[in-house]
């Protein structure tokens, strides 16, 4: 485990649970935790509303966040970053927005194989409505996105590219860079980074990737769940229309017309999850803290000692041997159900997660109704992969 992480996770101390289910959430740091407990326990007030010391006190603390999520992210301005409920909304707010008021009957939209059904099921939905063409960029084997493939899919027609950075079923780093870099030779489109199973892992820099828009959730960086975030180029927020009407989102309202507010508050209706932006901030800090590189290097260590710990088990086979790849270790095991797995494997107290993770079509491409998923994070160790074999074997004998 990396230096002092241990201390700063309460759950690991509390529960006897060996937990290698994070990238489905992490568990909570310890300044997280403190920060939503202080707003619940000792200074809850609604914020933007009042001049009260209370609501002075939790807007500034909750627009810091805005300003801590800046710097993690390298946005050129904090105004582009807008809190939502998770990567979930974020995607919904770009397709529904910007894609509503963009795309058009013969446009094409452009997704990898390997989307979670939040980065597949918004632009299909735009697709249907629009008339537009969701097209998919193909994966070989390993689970690795197809270059050649995806630079022929580029055209003059191409409008917006989502893509996800880290894929939750399979580990795989996509070259996220790259495709931007080719998305702006071949093509006027857009592109949305899914950033969801990237951000704990590894640094997200949007200035230098240059995406045009980026969606991560609060609950897989050691934040709250509710908390998600949507990062947009100012000038492509500031043309969109809104997302949802309400308070806090307008200027001027008459029965006539509404004028709506600048960036970020435009985007933002309503009494948001207060107590979970104050504790996003505190969380997205202590990752600074340790550092990202730092973060990204150990992970690595344990992922490969992963691979090759249960590459021992019979009958075990990985989905998803990308080159590059974080975090996660997809694999079903020859004649035991997936859901076997994970089930049996809770009853020596290990936390999995089984099931299509999100990702049919990608399971169908693999021909595997589900995989058994363990997924690792900073607070894991050497002990827990040896711990997830043992038991893994123990299942086989268990099956044989
Ligand atoms: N997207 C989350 C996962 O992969 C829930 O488990």
């Amino acid at each position: 485990m990396l230096e002092s992480v241990s201390e700063n996770f309460p759950q690991i101390h509390q529960s006897q649970i060996t937990y290698l289910d994070s990238a489905a959430s992490t568990l909570k740091c310890k300044a997280m935790i403190e920060a939503v407990t202080k707003y619940y326990r000792e200074e809850t007030a609604n914020i933007h509303r009042g001049i009260h010391d209370l609501s002075e006190i939790n807007t500034t603390r909750y627009e810091s966040t805005r300003d801590i999520i800046h710097n993690f992210l390298n946005s050129k301005a904090r105004e582009e970053i807008i809190f939502t409920k998770g990567t979930t909304e974020s995607i919904n707010l770009v397709a529904r927005t910007w894609g509503e008021a963009n795309i058009k009957s013969g446009d094409e939209i452009l997704i990898s194989a390997m989307e979670h059904h939040s980065n597949l099921v918004p632009w299909q939905m735009l697709a249907e409505k629009s008339g537009a063409t969701l097209k998919i960029i193909p994966i070989n084997d390993k689970g690795e996105i197809l270059l050649d493939s995806y630079e022929k899919l580029l055209s003059d027609k191409t409008k917006i590219i989502s893509v996800v950075s880290i894929s939750n079923s399979l580990g795989t780093i996509n070259p996220i860079k790259d495709m931007i870099k080719l998305a702006r030779k071949n093509s006027p489109a857009l592109f949305m980074v899914d950033a969801a199973q990237a951000v704990a892992h590894k640094r997200v820099d949007v200035q230098e990737l240059d995406c045009d828009f980026l969606a991560f959730s609060g609950h897989k960086i050691f934040g709250p769940t509710g908390t998600g975030i949507l990062y947009g180029k100012k000038e492509l927020l500031e043309a969109m229309p809104p997302f949802h009407g309400g308070g806090d989102m307008i200027d001027v309202v008459t029965y006539k017309k509404t004028t709506y507010n600048h960036l970020p508050h435009k985007l933002e209706a309503g009494t948001p999850h207060i107590a979970g932006f104050l504790g996003l901030g505190p969380a997205i800090e202590y990752v600074q803290r340790i550092g990202l590189n730092n973060i990204f290097e150990y992970e690595n260590e344990l992922l490969n000692y992963g691979h090759e710990k249960l590459t021992t088990v019979p009958g075990l086979k990985f989905i998803g041997t990308a080159e590059a790849k974080a975090s996660i270790l997809s694999f079903v095991i020859k004649d035991i159900h997936p859901h076997d797995i994970a089930t049996l494997a809770n009853k020596y107290k290990i936390a999995i997660r089984t099931g299509h993770h999100c990702t049919q079509p990608l399971m169908d491409f693999f021909k595997v109704p589900a995989t058994a998923r363990a997924s690792i994070s900073l607070y894991n160790t050497k002990e827990d992969i040896d711990k997830l074999t043992e038991t893994l074997i123990k299942i086989t004998e268990l099956f044989g």
